[in-house]
């Protein structure tokens, strides 16, 4: 068993708290946070042992009555491993404390590449990941593109990918952020960060991204355009693609018209906060003119690397196959619900959360 804490409990941590409770060969040991707010609240109640970040502010905890098993020293002190679920750019000043520990640690793509030994996603860099002391999962745009670069690259070859990215202005509970009536490239400047934060984990593709930002939270879309080296066609690449098994694509048949109703689709089938772990590919827009590849995919921001985040720490800690720890994480959380059911999909079809 794999003793595992995580650090930093908001969008991201949460979700891979519960992912990593569920594997069969993990322990969570416990979850760390600053402040006593209602996420300290529901980590208590859903069961985790909750440790106080800060300690001095363990006496905030006290005054508002959430109860705290100790402090992340303290945590850090019964753990293999930490996953590293602060804001950017915090994850870079904990290291060194994770490492005055010896726990290995598992960051996230707010950080920067050198906060790491290695960059991740579990379909392209898990060998990367065997016995250093610390990964960084990239982020979930990052994510998103290299899970659907990889196939295709293996089976056409890839020489070059254009994507345009208009992302989610910010998560549901940011209040925050925006922007709210308006669409700001972001940033103005081409290429955006994207797409060499892609080439830490697929080295060898030449991507290009731009990005803007909308008034949304619930999903990124990304509009992609990519030249083969192989002249594909449109049955061809559908046929790849359904074979991956953290890719959805959505159905025409489903009526799924936007990141709206693919939320709504992922609650209905039970999945928890509505999380969607895979990319999801509007399989109508699959279209093939001479090498060139177009395709919309949408990808939710706060799930997509949770699986992710599983497979760097059995990647780091393990010397599980890559193959064997993506089916083990999948099986374990329902990655794939979605596309099993995609197939059973007819516009007359039931759809129920048991098929
Ligand atoms: N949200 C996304 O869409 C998304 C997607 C992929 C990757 N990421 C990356 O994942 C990381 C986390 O992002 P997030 O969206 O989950 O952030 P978030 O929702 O703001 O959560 C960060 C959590 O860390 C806590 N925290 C802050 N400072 C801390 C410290 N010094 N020690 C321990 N806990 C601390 C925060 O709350 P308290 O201060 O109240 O304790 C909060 O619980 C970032 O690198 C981000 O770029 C985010």
């Amino acid at each position: 068993m794999t003793r595992v804490g995580v650090n930093g409990y908001g969008t991201i941590g949460k979700r891979v708290a519960d992912a990593v409770a569920a594997q069969p060969d993990m322990m969570l040991r416990g979850v760390a946070k600053r402040s006593p707010n209602h996420e300290a609240e529901s980590a208590v109640r859903r069961g985790h042992d909750l440790y106080a970040a800060d300690p001095e502010r363990i006496d905030e905890f006290e005054r508002v009555g959430v109860p705290i098993a100790g402090t992340l020293p303290d945590l850090l002190d019964d753990i293999d491993v930490v996953v590293d679920c602060c804001p950017a750019g915090v994850g870079a000043r904990n290291r060194e404390r994770y490492a005055s520990h010896d726990v290995r640690a598992v960051f996230q793509g707010g950080e920067t590449p050198d906060v790491a030994d290695a960059s991740f996603t579990a379909r392209t860099s898990f060998e990367q990941a065997r016995d250093v002391d610390s990964v960084r999962v990239v982020s979930c745009n990052t994510t998103g593109l290299a899970r659907l670069l990889a196939p295709l690259n293996e089976t056409y070859g890839v020489e070059k990918a254009r994507v345009t990215l208009v992302r989610r202005g910010g998560d549901p509970a940011q209040t925050d952020r925006g922007p709210i009536n308006d669409i700001v490239p972001d940033p103005a400047t081409l290429p955006s960060h994207h797409g060499p934060d892609v080439r830490t984990v697929l080295p060898g593709v030449d991507v290009d991204t731009a990005a803007l930002k909308a008034p949304v939270t619930a999903m990124h879309t990304h509009s992609v355009n990519v030249t083969l080296d192989g002249t594909p066609t449109a049955d061809g690449v559908r046929e790849l693609l359904e074979q991956e098994s953290r890719l959805f694509l959505v159905p025409e048949a489903a009526g799924i018209d936007g990141a709206g109703a693919l939320k709504e689709y992922a609650l209905d089938c039970g999945r928890p906060r509505g999380d969607l772990w895979e990319n999801c590919l509007w399989t109508e827009s699959i279209s093939v003119s001479g090498t060139d590849l177009y395709l919309f995919q949408n990808v939710h921001q706060e799930a997509d690397v949770v699986p992710e985040n599983v497979d760097a720490i059995r990647a780091m800690m393990t010397d599980t196959p890559a193959e064997e720890s993506i089916t083990r994480t999948n099986d374990a959380l329902g990655v794939g619900l979605g596309s099993r059911l995609g197939e059973q999909l007819t516009p007359n079809g039931p759809v129920t959360a048991d098929d």
